[in-house]
């Protein structure tokens, strides 16, 4: 029998959680992407304004930190408040006992507390196993059902778009910006 406890994590998870990150990246077959450390996660979760929750689950017996999720609140032109779940991770020896679906759920909850309308995740199309979790508690998939595709910035075409890109307008307009 196992007993866990999922909670709010502190500062002093943050070792923990970055080791369970890189097991997910790892099992994402990813691990050269994730450049997370402790140091980092720790100041962007526990400031005035977060720009990440993490939830852990710990084994009450051996005490150790065997799942987290991430997620963070973004907004939604169409729907309001959002919840975005960025990561779920439950390590091999404690899958399959409905600890996975339990952390998933305290995120919903969180989010449902908070005035969300919708909460967001992607999952790798390989990744079937937990497709079915998600379809089971009624999520929904919005590029089979409306043609969404994920895209990204990283870091460098971020900083290039933002700093140093040449926007081409046409020859009668002048566009000034005021941030
Ligand atoms: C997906 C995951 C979080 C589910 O956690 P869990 O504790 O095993 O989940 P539960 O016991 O609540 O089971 C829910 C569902 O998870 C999936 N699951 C269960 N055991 C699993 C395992 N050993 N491996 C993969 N998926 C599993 C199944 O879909 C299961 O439904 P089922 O029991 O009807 O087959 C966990 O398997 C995991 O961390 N997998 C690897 C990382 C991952 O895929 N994360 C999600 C995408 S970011």
């Amino acid at each position: 029998m196992a007993t866990y406890l999922i909670r709010k994590a502190v500062p002093g998870d943050c070792e923990e959680i970055v080791r369970l990150i890189k097991e997910l990246a790892e099992y994402e077959s990813m691990p050269d992407q994730c450049e997370m450390t402790p140091e980092k996660l720790r100041a962007d979760a526990f400031c005035d304004q977060p720009f990440v929750h993490l939830l852990v689950a710990v084994c009450t017996v051996s005490k150790a930190t065997v799942a987290y999720s991430s997620f963070s609140y973004m907004y939604s032109s169409w729907k309001g408040r959002t919840a975005y779940l960025d990561d779920l991770y439950v390590t091999p020896a404690h899958r399959g006992s409905g600890l996975g679906t339990s952390l998933m759920q305290s995120v919903a909850k969180c989010a449902f507390e908070r005035g969300c309308n919708r909460m967001n995740w992607i999952v790798l199309s390989w990744n079937k196993r937990p497709a079915e979790l998600y379809a089971r508690i009624g999520g929904e998939n919005l590029t089979k059902k409306e043609n969404w595709e994920n895209i990204t910035l990283f870091q460098e075409q971020l900083k290039n778009f933002a700093t140093n890109y040449k926007v081409k307008l046409s020859a009668d307009t002048t566009v000034n910006v005021q941030l």
